[in-house]
């Protein structure tokens, strides 16, 4: 059964101007490690960093309420898809979508009673 949905989008040049001016730390309490070393490996990171982030504001929202943002982790699958990992969220699984185009990154969360 469907618990809830949740989506996000996030201007990228906004997201880049917190970035540099906040530096690390800001992507230290946004970001798992891993995240931050896919994002930093790609050409443009600051389009997956704001992909990511919208990932994990429309899991909140599909939760219905917030969390830490560490404690949501984006991975990939061998395919490119994006596999949700949460701690400290019980009886619930969820399915995530990212897209990108231009200065928009925009992603969707559909979380799942099981
Ligand atoms: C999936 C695909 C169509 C996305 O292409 P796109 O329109 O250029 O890219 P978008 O900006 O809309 O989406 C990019 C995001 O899609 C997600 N994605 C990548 N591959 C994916 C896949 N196989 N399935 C689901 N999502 C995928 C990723 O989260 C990616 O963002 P990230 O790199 O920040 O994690 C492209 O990677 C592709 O052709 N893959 C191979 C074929 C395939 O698996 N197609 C499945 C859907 S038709």
């Amino acid at each position: 059964m469907i618990h809830g949905i949740g989506i996000d989008l996030v201007e990228v040049g906004r997201f880049k101007a917190a970035m540099e001016r906040r530096g690390r730390r800001f992507l230290k309490r946004l970001f798992t490690e891993s995240e931050i070393l896919y994002c930093m490996r790609r050409k443009n990171p600051e389009t997956h960093f704001a992909a990511r982030f919208a990932a994990k504001v429309s899991l909140f929202k599909a939760i219905g309420r917030w969390g830490r943002f560490t404690d949501v982790e984006i991975v990939r699958a061998p395919s490119g898809r994006p596999v949700v990992k949460a701690e400290g969220v019980d009886g619930l699984r969820f399915s995530v979508s990212i897209s990108h185009d231009g200065n928009l990154s925009v992603a969707q969360t559909i979380a799942e009673e099981i």
